[in-house]
């Protein structure tokens, strides 16, 4: 009677224990999940080249403005990579002219870059430059056939130089948009940098939390050929660093 008695306490303290750890799983922030849940994680012993998550290192800031900083920072490259299920929160459409009409999801951003962006292109409208989208948010599959596209053009090795594989690209976060100009016909090419909005654009992006993700001479780094075009929402405190140091954002969150 006694050992059965042990042995109930025994059995509840370790039900206690189960549902105290199944329960902070549950409590984790929305953020958190999305991150988890949206990448291939690296194997193990390659820690350098993991995805930094959410309390992974020690940050600057606290609170919400970690998380946040955490979020928007999310390294999608050659190395880490999104899942063919990840589809980001809060996609909307910003209030910015675009280089086509249609509806399409290439014209959605996450909400807190699409109000950047507004913000950005109202500033450049203000100096007379007229900056126009062209692409933003590509899902996994969009992202499969443009990949497919141009591989069957240039062939596989070529075509990666310049185009994400699927789950590569970050135009798959709703972070990234390619933006051009009238002058060169809305196409994106290196032409776009030696423009006066794209010159616009490398000097004050920053000032709205985005920078020039692939700069010339950090090839090696990001994986990918200069884009003057492409740009990254990574939050103002990170693309005010990344522009003052010089550096990619691979290197600032420490995978270089
Ligand atoms: N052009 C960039 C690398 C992309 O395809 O996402
Ligand atoms: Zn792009």
């Amino acid at each position: 009677m006694k050992k059965a008695y042990r042995f109930s306490i025994g059995g509840i303290c370790f039900l206690t224990i189960l549902l105290a750890f199944f329960v902070s799983l549950s409590g984790q922030s929305s953020i958190n999940r999305l991150v988890i849940t949206g990448f291939k994680v690296s194997p193990p012993g390659d820690r350098e080249h993991s995805p930094r998550l959410p309390g992974d290192e020690p940050t600057k800031t606290t609170g919400r403005e970690a998380e946040q900083e955490l979020a928007f920072t999310l390294v999608v490259n050659k190395k880490h990579h999104l899942t063919a299920e990840y589809i980001p929160p809060d996609l909307t459409v910003p209030k910015v002219p675009f280089s086509f009409t249609e509806d399409l999801p290439k014209k959605r951003m996450r909400k807190e870059a699409a109000e950047a962006l507004e913000e950005l292109f109202d500033a450049a409208r203000r100096e007379g430059i007229e900056l126009v989208g062209v692409s933003a948010y590509r899902s996994y599959e969009r992202q499969a056939e443009i990949f497919a596209y141009n591989a069957r053009q240039r062939g596989e090795e070529v075509a990666n130089q310049v185009s994400a594989r699927p789950g590569e690209s970050e135009h798959q976060t709703g972070l990234a948009i390619d933006v051009s100009c009238a002058s060169v016909k809305y196409q994106l090419i290196e032409e776009f940098g030696e423009t006066k909005e794209g010159k616009w654009l490398a000097d004050h992006a920053a000032e709205y939390g985005f920078i020039i993700r692939y700069p010339k001479g950090k090839e090696e780094i990001t994986g990918y050929q200069y884009e003057p075009w492409h740009l990254r929402y990574v939050g103002r405190q990170a693309a005010q660093r990344i522009k003052e140091e010089g550096i990619t954002l691979e290197e600032y969150v420490g995978f270089k």
